[in-house]
C-alpha cells in the first residue's frame, strides 16, 4: 500500500498509449556513468524509466541510434559543433533539448556541471511523471539563489525541535559505519527540487559536533550527498572554543580564540573538503554571542567568516535575534542591532533573515531587514515545519504565505523591489544568495508528519530555485506528481492547498493578530497567558486587548516599528484607511466597535473570520470525501482522519478565542455566528 515514502518520486506506470504518446522511442542513455553525479543521474533515469515506462533505459557510450537521451556538460565532444547557450546556465543551470546527434534525433541534457546533469535528469522525470511529451522539448532553466538550504532543527540525541515527524533522520549512534540507504533517498528528493545545502543539526547547538569523532560522521553524511549536489554546513555554538576547546573565553577578539576557530576549520576541511561552512544563532534565546563580550555580530560573525575563507566556507548569521533586557518593541530589535552594521560583515556572510520580524507566524509583514542593509547578502528564512500552525495534523499548504512574503513590495531602493528581487539580486557582483527552510522532515514513513506537509517541502525547494514562482503552479505540480495525473483529483487538491493557509489564518489569528499560540509547545489557543516571566512571551503583549479595544499600535503613537520600512509602506500600514485588514491589528489597537471599511465593526468580523475558518476546514473536508476511491486507500485515509481532527481544534480555536475575547468586550455574538454544535 501506498505510504507516502516515495514523496513526489513515485515514477507509476504510464499506461501504454500514453508512452505512445509523450515517449515511443525512449531506450538509452549516454552519459559517463564513472562521474558519481552523473552515476546519481543514471540511477534515476533507470529507477524513474522503469517505473514509468516499463524497462530502464539501456547505458551507452555513444549515439546509436533514435531514442537517446545524452547526458553531456560543457566541452563534451558530443556537443561539438553545437551552438548551446551554456554560459546563460551558469554552474547549476541546465538546458533540456530534443535535437539530432550524429544524425540520430535524441533528447539532450546539457549543461556546465554534473549537477546541472542530475537537475536536468530529474526534470526530464518530471516532465515524463506529468505526461509531457518530449519529442519537442526546449528548455532551460537555472536557479536564481546560490545557497537553497535546508536547516534541520536537530539534536544530537536525536530529538526534533519543533518536528512534528518523527525523531531525526540522522542517526549518530550508528554513523559513520552504516548509512542508511534512506540517507540516499533524502538526497534524492532534495536534488530532484534543487537543493543544494543541507544544516543537519539544530541551531540551539550542542558544540559537540564538531568533535573529530562527530566530524567522522558529518563525513559520511557528506558523503552520501555529494553526488547530489549537497553540500553540508554545520551549526556552529559560539561558546564551543570553551566547550570543547578548553579555552577560558569565546571573546571574537582574543587572538586565542581566534585561532582556535581557525584550526577547527582546518580540522573539518581536512576531513570535509567541500564543507559549506557555518549557521549561527547567536545572543538570541539564552544562545551564546558575541556580546557576552560587549562585540558586536559583526566581529562575531567575521571572526567565523575569517577561518572559513581560506577554504572557501561560508557564515549564515541569523538576524532572529532579540532580548528580554531590551525594551524595544521585539518587532524593532533586528532592524536596531543590524542596520548599523550593514557593510560591516566580511564578503563570505550572510544573514539570515526570517520571514516576519516576530517568529513564523501563521501570517506576518515581511521582516522590515529586507531592503534595509543594501550591502550585506539577505537570506530569507522560512519554517517548512509547521511549530505556529498546527504541526503534521493540520492542513496548511505554505507555499502561499512564503509567495505573499516573496511578493511583498519593499520599495527598497524602488518600487518593484520585491522580497524576492532583494534576495536575487547580489549585493555585488559575485556576492553570495540564498534561502533557507527549516525542514519538516523526520523518520516517518511519510517524512513530514503527514501526506500534505511533504508539499511544504517540496515547495520550499521550488522557490529556492526561483522566488518568482507561482505558489499554485507548484501546488498543481505537486498534487499531479504525488497524487494523481487525474483533473478530478488534481482540482479539488489545489484547491484545498489553496485555501488551506488562510483558513488557518482565519481560526487562529485573524485580522493581523499574532503569537496567541499556548505556551511552549505553541499547539492550541492561549491569547489569556500573560504569566511568563519574559514579557514578549506572553501572548497579551502581541494582542494588546482589554475592554476598550485590541491590537499592537507600531504606528508613531506606538512602538513606531512601521517606521523602519521604507516610507511608502509605512504609510500605507500606517494608516487606517488603506492598512489591509489582514494587517490591522499587527499594527494598529483599534476599538471593539471600529468599523473596517466593509461598514462592519471589528468585533463582529473577528468572530466572523474564525466562522470562516472553521467553515473552509469543512469545504476541505468535502472536496477529500469526493475523492475517496480516486486516491489510494491509505493516504486517503490518513487525510481524511488528520482533516476531522483539524476540523475539531479549529473549533477549539474559535471557541477558546472567542471566549476569552468576549471576556473583555463583553459584546454579544453577533447574529448568525456558527453556534458550537
Ligand atoms: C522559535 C522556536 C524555537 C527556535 C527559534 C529559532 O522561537 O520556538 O524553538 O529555537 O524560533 O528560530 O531560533
Amino acid at each position: 500500500a501506498e505510504t507516502g515514502y516515495d514523496l513526489w518520486l513515485r515514477y507509476q506506470p504510464l499506461d501504454a498509449s500514453t508512452v505512445q504518446r509523450v515517449a515511443p522511442k525512449l531506450r538509452y542513455v549516454v552519459a559517463d556513468g564513472s562521474r558519481p553525479t552523473i552515476r546519481a543521474a543514471l540511477d534515476e533515469l533507470d529507477r524513474g524509466l522503469a517505473g514509468l515506462i516499463g524497462s530502464a533505459p539501456a547505458h551507452a557510450s555513444a549515439v546509436r541510434g533514435e531514442g537517446g537521451v545524452v547526458l553531456a556538460t560543457a566541452g563534451s565532444p558530443l556537443l561539438a559543433g553545437m551552438k548551446l547557450p551554456l554560459a546563460a546556465l551558469g554552474r547549476e543551470g541546465f538546458l533540456l533539448r530534443t535535437t539530432t546527434i550524429g544524425g540520430a534525433k535524441v533528447t539532450l541534457i546539457a549543461a556546465n556541471s554534473d549537477t546541472g546533469l542530475l537537475y536536468g535528469s530529474f526534470r526530464l522525470l518530471k516532465l515524463l511523471q506529468l505526461r509531457a511529451p518530449i519529442d519537442a522539448l526546449d528548455v532551460q532553466d537555472a536557479p536564481k539563489l546560490q545557497l537553497r538550504v535546508l536547516d534541520h532543527w536537530d539534536n544530537l540525541d536525536r530529538y526534533v525541535e519543533r518536528g512534528y515527524a518523527g525523531q531525526s533522520l540522522w542517526d549518530w549512534q550508528k554513523l559513520p559505519g552504516y548509512k542508511d540507504p534512506r540517507y540516499t533517498d533524502y538526497a534524492r528528493a532534495n536534488a530532484s527540487i534543487g537543493i543544494n545545502a543541507v544544516v543537519p543539526n539544530n541551531v540551539n547547538a550542542n558544540a559537540d559536533i564538531l568533535t573529530a569523532p562527530y566530524l567522522q560522521k558529518v563525513k559520511a553524511l557528506a558523503e552520501v550527498f555529494r553526488p547530489y549536489g549537497i553540500r553540508i554546513y554545520l551549526t556552529a555554538r559560539f561558546s564551543a572554543p570553551i566547550e570543547i576547546g578548553g579555552l577560558k573565553t569565546a571573546d571574537p577578539l582574543d587572538p586565542a580564540v581566534r585561532a582556535w576557530w581557525k584550526a577547527k576549520a582546518d580540522e573539518i576541511y581536512a576531513v570535509i573538503p567541500d564543507f559549506g561552512g557555518f549557521l549561527v544563532k547567536a545572543n538570541s534565546e539564552g544562545q551564546p554571542g558575541p556580546s557576552d563580550y560587549k562585540r558586536s555580530h559583526a566581529d562575531g560573525a567575521n571572526m567565523l567568516a575569517d577561518a572559513l575563507a581560506p577554504h572557501g566556507g561560508v557564515v549564515m548569521w541569523r538576524a532572529f535575534v532579540y532580548s528580554e533586557h531590551n525594551d524595544a518593541d521585539r518587532h524593532k530589535q533586528a532592524n536596531d542591532e543590524f542596520v548599523p552594521l550593514d557593510g560591516k560583515f566580511r564578503d563570505n556572510v550572510l544573514l539570515q533573515v526570517k520571514n516576519g520580524a516576530i517568529d513564523f507566524q501563521p501570517r506576518e509583514p515581511f521582516h522590515p531587514l529586507f531592503g534595509a542593509m543594501p550591502k550585506t547578502p539577505l537570506m530569507l528564512e522560512v519554517q517548512i515545519t509547521k511549530e505556529y500552525l498546527g504541526f503534521a495534523t493540520h492542513l496548511a499548504y505554505l507555499g502561499t504565505m512564503w509567495e505573499e512574503v516573496l511578493e511583498s513590495d519593499t520599495f527598497r531602493p524602488r518600487a518593484g523591489s520585491t522580497v524576492a528581487k532583494v534576495l536575487e539580486t547580489p549585493v555585488a557582483p559575485k556576492a553570495l544568495t540564498g534561502m533557507a527552510g527549516v525542514a519538516n522532515i523526520g523518520t516517518d514513513v511519510n517524512w513530514s508528519g503527514s501526506q500534505f506537509d511533504q508539499a511544504n517541502w517540496y515547495a520550499y525547494g521550488r522557490l529556492a530555485w526561483d522566488p518568482d514562482a507561482k505558489a499554485e503552479d507548484i501546488a498543481r505540480d505537486w498534487a499531479r506528481l504525488t497524487w494523481s495525473p487525474d483533473p478530478a483529483v488534481v482540482t479539488p487538491i489545489v484547491a484545498m492547498m489553496l485555501e488551506s493557509r488562510e483558513a488557518v489564518v482565519n481560526y487562529m489569528t485573524p485580522l493581523g493578530l499574532g503569537h496567541v499560540m499556548a505556551t511552549g509547545h505553541h499547539y492550541g489557543p492561549g491569547p489569556w497567558v500573560s504569566d511568563l516571566a519574559r514579557p514578549e512571551w506572553n501572548p497579551t503583549y502581541y494582542h494588546r486587548a482589554d475592554a476598550d479595544g485590541i491590537g499592537f499600535d507600531r504606528t508613531p503613537t506606538g512602538t513606531n516599528a512601521l517606521g523602519q520600512y521604507a516610507p511608502q509602506v509605512a504609510k500605507r500600514w500606517g494608516d487606517l484607511k488603506t492598512v489591509p485588514d489582514s494587517l490591522l491589528l499587527w499594527f494598529h489597537h483599534v476599538p471593539w466597535d471600529y468599523r473596517l471599511r466593509s461598514g462592519e465593526t471589528l468585533w463582529n468580523s473577528l468572530i466572523a473570520h474564525y466562522d470562516t475558518g472553521i467553515a473552509t476546514v469543512e469545504g476541505m473536508q468535502r472536496r477529500w470525501a469526493g475523492l475517496e476511491g480516486k486516491v489510494d486507500a491509505r493516504r486517503w485515509a490518513e487525510v481524511r482522519d488528520f482533516l476531522a481532527i483539524q476540523r475539531q481544534e479549529a473549533q477549539w480555536w474559535r471557541d477558546a478565542s472567542i471566549a476569552y475575547w468576549q471576556s473583555l468586550s463583553k459584546r454579544p455574538l453577533p447574529a448568525g455566528h456558527l453556534a458550537p454544535p
